[in-house]
């Protein structure tokens, strides 16, 4: 079972502030004429949106929960057609259309636990993906304030939600655990710094076109937040390529 199962109804209220990303995600889906492929779609956050703008969405994820929120919210706004949600690994998606664009938002290649499979998982969405086509994925790695502040607090996220945040910087790890009305759950996060995402990129086959600080496109100025567009190296010998 997912750790998002027990909190795919409480997902959503929890993550309500969240917003800077959508209309970035947005934008870049329409500039690629679609179809995208979301790995980590959950309950659809950016793909609803995405798919209101008229872009066809293929949304991977490993929690049927989540998937089952999504679903919901796509039949809500009508747009159920556009948005193909798939339950599976977003290492091995079940995928064998190829696209221009491949999105992994809010920070969920960080729960990929070590090189190998953040690796297995930056290949298999270079596979997805046809000639010259663009990963785009956020990730972050925390600052010492914030683990300061947070560590082993229980903070009021959103009302009647609390979150709880343990810091590991020997292994860079983050347990979060999240509990609400509708659920709780905890969830490990493996955090790097962005040279070593910029270097795994590099060895599976991408080029860096940008690495941006935020949603706003300004480069990167070594705070919290990195925002990555990798465009897909054709030259680049990948051994273990489908
Ligand atoms: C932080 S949420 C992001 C959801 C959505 N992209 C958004 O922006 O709100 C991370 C999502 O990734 C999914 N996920 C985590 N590990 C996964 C894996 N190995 N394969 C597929 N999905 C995974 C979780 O189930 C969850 O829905």
């Amino acid at each position: 079972m997912s750790a998002y199962d027990p909190i795919a109804t409480l997902y959503d209220p929890w993550s309500t502030s969240v917003v800077e990303d959508i209309s970035f995600y947005v934008e870049e889906a329409l500039a690629s004429g679609g179809p995208v492929v979301e790995l980590g779609v959950g309950t659809g956050r950016i793909a609803i949106p995405t798919a209101m703008a008229g872009v066809h969405v293929i949304g991977v994820d490993s929690s049927q929960g989540m998937l089952d929120v999504c679903a919901k919210h796509a039949r809500d706004a009508g747009i159920a057609d556009r948005l193909d949600l798939r339950l599976g690994d977003l290492r091995r998606p079940p995928v064998d259309e190829r696209v221009t664009l491949v999105t992994c938002p809010f920070r969920a290649f960080l729960h990929l636990r070590d090189d190998e499979e953040r690796l297995e998982a930056l290949r298999a969405a270079r596979a997805l993906l046809r000639p010259r086509g663009r990963l785009i994925f956020d990730v972050f790695a925390p600052s010492r304030e914030d683990i300061e502040e947070t560590d082993g607090r229980w903070i009021e996220r959103e009302p009647g939600i609390f979150e709880r945040a343990d810091w590991d910087l020997r292994e860079q790890t983050l347990t979060l655990s999240v509990r609400g009305p509708q659920g709780e759950s905890r969830m490990t996060l493996w955090w790097l710094e962005p040279p070593r995402w910029h270097a795994l990129l590099v060895e599976a086959g991408f080029e860096v076109e940008a690495c941006y600080s935020w949603f706003d496109r300004r480069p990167y100025d070594g705070g919290e937040d990195t925002v990555w567009i990798g465009r897909r190296n054709e030259s680049a010998q990948i051994a273990t390529e489908t």
